[in-house]
C-alpha cells in the first residue's frame, strides 16, 4: 500500500526528529491504538522504546499472554509487564456501581504505570495511542456522558513527559492499515471494540477473581463460536456477561443453584446506537449447550434482544 508507506516514512522521520537520542516510555493496554502506536515507535526508535503492560487481570482469556508473546516475542520489544491483578481485585472488593468500578480502575492504572515510571528511570516521552476522532472529542465534548469512557491507556498530561502521539492524525481504520502494516496480525488489528475497564463491567455486581473467571471461559466460547460459524463480518460486538443472578437447575439427578450467563452480540456502524445480532438459533443452541457444560458454576444462559437505545450495548 502507497500512500501507507509513505506515512510510515514520514511518520518515523517525525519521531527520530522529535526524540533525538533520548528515551520513550509507553502504556502498552493490549488494546489497538496503543499497540499500533508501539510497533511504529518501535520502527523509528528501537531500543529507546520501553513499554510497560499492566495486567489488571480483567482481559479476555489468554489476551495478556498474547500480549507479550506477540510484543517481547515477535517484536522483541523491551516489554515490562508488571502484574497487579491483586491491586485491582482489592480496590474493587465490595464494589457494584459501574461507575464506581470505572473510577477505580482509571486511577489505579495511573497509580501502577506511574509507581513503574519512577523505577524505570530516564525518561522524556511519554507515547500514546490518541487519534484524530480522541482529538476532536476532547475538543468539543458535546456528547452527553452516559459512562465516562475513559480508556485505560489514557493518562493524565504529566509535566514529566513530553508527549508523542504519532497517530494523531489518523481514524480509527487508518490506525488498523497501519498496524498490519507494521506486521501486526490481521484478526488483532481488526478485532472488536473492548472496553477499557475491561471484564469488570461484563461482571454485574462483585468483581472476584472466580467471577472473572467464569466470565473469561463463557466468553471464549461465544467469540470461538461467532468465529466458527462466520459471523465476525456481520456482527459488530459480541461478548458474554456474568449476570448477578442465579437460578435453579439440574445437572444429572442433582439440583443446582448456579449463575446465568447472558451472550450479548450488536450490530452497529459506531457503537453510537446498536442493533442485537440476528445469530441464528442453532449457533446460540452451540453456544448454550458449551457454556452449561464446559463452565463450572453456570447453569443457565439467556440470549439479550435489545437494541441501543434503549439498552446500552456493555450491561454496565
Ligand atoms: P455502550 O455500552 O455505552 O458502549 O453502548 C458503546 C461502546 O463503548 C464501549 N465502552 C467503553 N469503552 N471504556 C471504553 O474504553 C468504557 O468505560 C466503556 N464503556 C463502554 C463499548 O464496549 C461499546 O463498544
Amino acid at each position: 500500500n502507497w500512500s501507507m508507506d509513505s506515512f510510515i516514512d514520514r511518520a518515523i522521520a517525525e519521531i527520530r526528529a522529535q526524540v533525538g537520542d533520548k528515551r520513550v516510555l509507553m502504556a502498552l493496554s493490549g488494546g489497538v491504538d496503543s499497540s499500533v502506536t508501539a510497533a511504529l515507535l518501535h520502527r523509528a526508535i528501537g531500543d529507546r522504546l520501553t513499554c510497560v503492560f499492566v495486567d489488571h487481570g480483567l482481559l479476555r482469556l489468554g489476551e495478556a499472554e498474547q500480549v507479550m508473546e506477540m510484543f517481547a516475542g515477535v517484536f522483541q520489544m523491551d516489554i515490562r509487564k508488571i502484574d497487579a491483578r491483586d491491586r485491582f481485585f482489592a480496590l474493587l472488593r465490595g464494589v457494584t456501581d459501574p461507575e464506581v468500578k470505572r473510577k477505580r480502575i482509571g486511577t489505579e492504572f495511573v497509580r501502577v504505570f506511574d509507581e513503574t515510571a519512577r523505577d524505570l528511570g530516564e525518561y522524556a516521552f511519554l507515547g500514546q495511542g490518541t487519534l484524530y476522532t480522541d482529538v476532536i472529542e476532547s475538543g468539543t465534548k458535546t456528547a452527553a456522558t452516559i459512562k465516562s469512557h475513559h480508556n485505560v491507556g489514557g493518562l493524565p498530561k504529566d509535566m514529566r513527559f513530553q508527549l508523542i502521539e504519532p497517530l494523531r492524525s489518523l481514524f480509527k481504520d487508518e490506525a488498523r492499515a497501519l498496524g498490519e502494516q507494521l506486521g501486526l496480525p490481521h484478526a488483532f488489528v481488526w478485532r472488536q471494540p473492548f472496553p477499557g475497564p475491561g471484564l469488570a463491567i461484563r461482571v454485574i455486581g462483585e468483581v472476584t477473581p472466580e467471577r472473572v473467571d467464569i466470565l473469561q471461559k463463557a466468553d471464549a466460547i461465544v467469540r470461538e463460536e461467532v468465529i466458527n460459524n462466520g459471523l465476525e463480518q456481520e456482527v459488530w460486538q459480541y461478548f458474554a456477561v456474568l449476570t448477578d443472578t442465579r437460578s435453579v437447575g439440574v445437572m444429572g439427578d442433582e439440583r443446582t443453584y448456579f449463575a446465568t450467563v447472558a451472550i450479548r452480540a450488536v450490530t452497529s456502524r459506531d457503537g453510537m446506537t446498536a442493533e442485537f445480532a440476528q445469530i441464528p438459533y442453532h449457533v446460540l443452541a452451540i453456544m448454550s449447550n458449551r457454556i452449561c457444560n464446559e463452565v463450572p458454576g453456570v447453569n443457565r444462559v439467556v440470549y439479550d434482544v435489545t437494541s441501543k437505545p434503549p439498552a446500552t450495548i456493555e450491561w454496565e
